[in-house]
């Protein structure tokens, strides 16, 4: 009867949390409107609405672990924005080699497509419109 007892109140917990990352989740997280920063040895300043404005969808940057393009809608429902770290699955535990690297897989899909263009305009191609200068002056010097 006790083990009975727990057990229903464990069920009802995990329902009652499911519920809940539910409803922190849905429909909350959408593209950032102002730049972000892709963190790194060398980082990259990388902004969404430049590329939301060419006609770009969601999914032709986001894939989940299936590698099914993501939709915002898919997005929308996620728990958070960790689940979209390009690093969370291509890193030293991922099982195709030649897509272990930061830089192989942002170079992929960054570069590649700045060098071949989408609709006709190219992006930038060169090391430091992407990665800036070397050496950065200290803010406010
Ligand atoms: C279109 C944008 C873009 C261009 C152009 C570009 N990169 Fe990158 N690169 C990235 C992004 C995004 C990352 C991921 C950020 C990171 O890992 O620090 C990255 C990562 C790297 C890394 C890996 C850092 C690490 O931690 O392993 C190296 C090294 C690198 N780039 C060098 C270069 C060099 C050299 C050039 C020029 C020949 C270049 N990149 C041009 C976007 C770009
Ligand atoms: C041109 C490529 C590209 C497109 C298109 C794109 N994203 Fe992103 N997005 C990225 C990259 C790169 C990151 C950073 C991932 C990382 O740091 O590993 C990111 C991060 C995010 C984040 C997390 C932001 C944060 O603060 O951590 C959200 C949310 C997001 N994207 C939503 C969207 C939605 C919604 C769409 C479609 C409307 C979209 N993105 C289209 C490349 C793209
Ligand atoms: C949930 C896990 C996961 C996340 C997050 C993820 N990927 Fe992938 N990615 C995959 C899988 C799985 C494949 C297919 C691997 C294969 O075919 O060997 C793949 C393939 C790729 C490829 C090669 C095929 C192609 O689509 O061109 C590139 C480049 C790539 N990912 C870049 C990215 C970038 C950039 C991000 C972040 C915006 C990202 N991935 C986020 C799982 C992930
Ligand atoms: C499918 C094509 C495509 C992909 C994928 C793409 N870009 Fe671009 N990007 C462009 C084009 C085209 C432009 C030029 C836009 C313009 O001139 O209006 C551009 C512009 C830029 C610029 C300069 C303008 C700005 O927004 O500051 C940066 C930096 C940049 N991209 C970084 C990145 C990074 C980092 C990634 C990968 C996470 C990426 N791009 C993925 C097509 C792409």
């Amino acid at each position: 009867m006790l083990i009975k007892k727990i057990f229903a109140t464990t069920i009802a917990l995990a329902a009652g949390i499911t519920w809940n990352i539910a409803i922190a989740g849905a429909g909350s997280l959408t593209a950032p409107q102002e730049t972000i920063t892709i963190e790194g040895k060398k980082p990259v300043h990388f902004n969404h609405k430049t590329h939301l404005d060419l006609g770009l969808t969601c999914g032709q940057c986001h894939h989940d672990a299936d590698h099914q393009p993501r939709t915002a809608e898919d997005i929308a429902g996620l728990a958070g924005p960790e689940e979209l770290s390009c690093a969370s699955c291509h890193n030293d535990a991922f099982a195709n080699p030649e897509l272990q690297k930061r830089k192989d897989v942002f170079h992929a899909r960054c570069r590649e497509c700045h060098k071949a263009g989408f609709n006709g305009k190219k992006g930038p191609t060169s090391c430091t419109a992407c990665h800036g200068k070397q050496k950065k002056a200290v803010e406010g010097c």
